[in-house]
């Protein structure tokens, strides 16, 4: 039997909608052998396999207990969507410095040393950065607008706009011990958050952050000219790609007819039915679960590790 199993957290909507559709699925087209559930783990044996050949993964990066159980699980040819050593390694400031180099338009995005010294370090642990900093190079190549904004978060925790030096100190005084970036306010006419599923599957979905959060995803979902939506949905196959996600969601400012990448880690996307919406939750639910039997199916090619060649005697 190949299971695939949904590991999930607070969420109620995604989870078990996923869970119905992919068994709907499974027999619809008779796959024999292959079932999908709500995924159980107990304390983790190392090197035990997890009895799951697909494990989807909506949670790991709020509890390390998960995330080093994802791992022990790829150890045995359980193939975890999201890779979560993929994106263990990820930061937002490092996919902005990829995105740049793949030719993606990006907001200019500088990475700023901690505000205070991080846990269990002091001054002797930062001899070596430059002080103090050359804060008037910095301001000359963001300009305002800009976002201050960690380098690697989630959910508007610690966003700042901010418009001056003044208001940039203000809000730079409150960040602690978090890594901050500093990054070009886009003024958008237009935004675009997209889900991307499998690398390929992409839906663009018509959002409005000005909103609050029950009114974001646009009613009636208006979608961009035709020339900006295959930009879009070109540079969101080219994000997730390079990237390595499977599942994930892709943020775009657009600003005289560019689409800029703005967000665009999101591998546990949110994906509940009353905050994107019938239509949207109803396209996530299908496409993720398409892609969850494409992946139980097919041969397992786990990704390349290093620790493999070795287990295979290579
Ligand atoms: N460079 C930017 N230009 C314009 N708006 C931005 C920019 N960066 C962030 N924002 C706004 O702030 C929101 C939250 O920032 P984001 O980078 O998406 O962080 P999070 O991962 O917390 O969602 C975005 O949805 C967008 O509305
Ligand atoms: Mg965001």
């Amino acid at each position: 039997m190949n299971h695939i199993g949904v590991l999930y957290g607070m969420e109620e909507s995604f989870p078990p909608a996923l869970v119905e559709r992919i068994n709907q699925l499974i027999a619809d087209r008779d796959l024999p052998n292959l079932r999908a559930e709500s995924l159980k783990v107990g304390p983790v044996l190392m090197a035990e396999p997890s009895g799951y050949r697909v494990i989807i993964d909506r949670i790991s990066q709020d509890v390390p207990f998960y995330r080093a159980f994802l791992k022990n699980a790829a150890l045995s040819g359980c193939t975890v969507l999201n890779n979560p050593f993929w994106w263990s390694a990820d930061d937002k400031f490092f996919n902005y410095a990829l995105a740049s180099r793949l030719g993606i338009a990006t907001p200019r995005t500088a990475l700023l040393p901690h505000k205070e010294h991080p846990p269990d370090t002091s001054e002797r642990s930062m001899r070596n950065l430059t002080y103090p900093l050359d804060w008037d190079s910095l301001f000359a190549y963001i300009g305002f607008p800009a976002f201050l904004k960690p380098h690697s978060g989630g959910g508007w925790k610690s966003v700042y706009k901010v418009n001056s030096r003044a208001e940039f100190f203000k809000a730079y005084d409150e960040t602690g011990t978090l890594c901050m970036t500093l990054q070009e306010g886009i003024e958008f006419e237009e935004y675009y958050r997209c889900y991307v599923i499998g690398g390929e599957r992409v839906r663009i979905m018509r959002y409005d952050p000005l909103q609050p959060h029950e009114l974001r995803y646009v009613q009636g979902n208006p979608p961009p000219a035709p020339k900006l939506a295959a930009r879009i949905e070109a540079d969101c196959r080219t994000l997730c790609h390079a990237l390595g996600y499977d599942i994930n969601t892709v943020e775009f400012a657009v600003r005289d007819g560019v689409p800029y990448a703005i967000d665009f880690l999101n591998p546990a996307p949110d994906a509940a039915r009353e905050s994107v919406g019938e239509e949207n939750f109803a396209w996530v639910v299908d496409a993720v679960a398409e892609l969850a039997i494409e992946t139980a199916t097919k041969p397992a090619t786990a990704p390349e590790y290093r620790w493999q060649r070795i287990l295979e005697g290579r």
